[in-house]
């Protein structure tokens, strides 16, 4: 097992499946254009492997499939059949929930029972502006039909000044009353936004503010969550839960404990820093022969961590994920 000096170690990994979406969400894609998949994406069979060895390698436990859009790559089946059988304590994805409504009996399949759905705003305009693809009425839909399927539903919205900060109350409201847990992220300084400082601030959202915002209509408390756990967690009684990613506002490097896979084969271990390490070499080799390499590259995502804060990167989800 690889652990740092703060205690940290690598127990979730996701895995980006693609680079391709069929959003452009505009803290993603500043420039709207439509999002391809990279030309040297892996074979489900190497991300499996992938999988696979992390699990023995870094002690990975949990995984989360990502993208880009990843119910968009046509290597989602076997990728999904095949970790399936790897042991893992949890297997979750996150999608945008377009073509959720369709891929649902395999996920299921697969043994995954809960998914993050991206969704911003409710407001038919608003949504066309900032996701710049895809539909409302089917994600809606889509995610209706999945709670249906017994899946347990988590929403990432990401609140912006002059956006959709009207969105916060009435998404809450459609949350809490279909057992949907919404989760706020706050805006992260990523690509463009890592860049263009002002144009970050114009737009972001602190966890302050959101609170306040919620608690004119809603008495909420604190609830715990897991120690290594993201998100900060609040409850109004008798109605439900909501959580907030307060990466500027709160930071929880000290306790991360993400591996990132992308669908090239490069390693993440910080989604604030530039550096990466190539192992899809490795993964086509035998496990023996794969082990070593990938441990020491391990050791290395490992101290890529920040100490204590996000501090940015002009990396962007799109090719990471979540
Ligand atoms: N800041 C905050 N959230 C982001 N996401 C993508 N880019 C950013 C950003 N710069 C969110 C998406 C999606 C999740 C995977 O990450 O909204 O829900």
């Amino acid at each position: 097992m690889i652990v740092d000096r703060q205690g940290r170690r690598f127990r979730n990994l996701r895995v980006s499946l693609t680079a391709a979406c069929n959003y452009a969400c505009t803290y993603c894609v500043p420039d709207g254009k439509r999002l391809v998949a990279a030309q040297d994406e892996l074979s489900a069979q190497a991300l499996v492997r992938g999988v696979a060895y992390l699990v023995e390698a870094a002690g990975v436990e949990r995984l989360r499939i990502t993208g880009g859009e990843p119910l968009l790559s046509p290597r989602l089946d076997a990728f999904v059949q095949g970790v399936a059988g790897l042991g893992l304590s949890d297997i979750s994805l996150t999608t945008n929930g377009q073509l959720l409504a369709r891929k649902l009996p395999l996920l299921r399949d697969a043994g995954i029972r809960r998914l993050n759905v991206s969704l911003d705003t409710f407001d038919p305009t608003a949504f066309r502006r900032i996701a710049r693809g895809g539909d409302l009425a089917t994600v809606l839909a889509g995610m209706e039909q999945a709670r249906a399927a017994g899946m347990a539903i988590k929403v990432n919205m990401v609140p912006m000044r002059g956006q959709n900060l009207d969105q916060v109350l009435p998404l809450l409201e459609y949350c809490l009353e279909r057992g949907y847990e919404l989760r706020f992220i706050e805006l992260m300084r990523m690509g463009h936004l890592a860049r263009d400082g002002a144009a970050f601030l114009q737009q972001f959202v602190s966890l302050e503010q959101l609170l306040g915002l919620i608690g004119q209509r809603h008495v909420f408390e604190q609830a715990p969550r897991p120690l290594d756990a993201t998100a900060l967690r609040y409850s109004i009684p008798g109605k439900g839960h909501f959580g907030v990613i307060a990466n500027e506002s709160v930071p929880f490097c000290r306790t991360c404990s993400r591996l990132r896979l992308s669908s090239t084969g490069w390693l993440h271990g910080c989604l604030s820093s530039g550096s990466r390490h190539y192992v899809a070499d490795l993964l086509d080799k035998p496990r023996h022969q794969a082990l070593p390499g990938l441990q020491r590259l391990l050791v290395k995502a490992l101290a890529d961590k920040q100490e204590v804060a996000f501090s940015g990167d002009v990396m962007v989800m799109k090719v990471i994920g979540g």
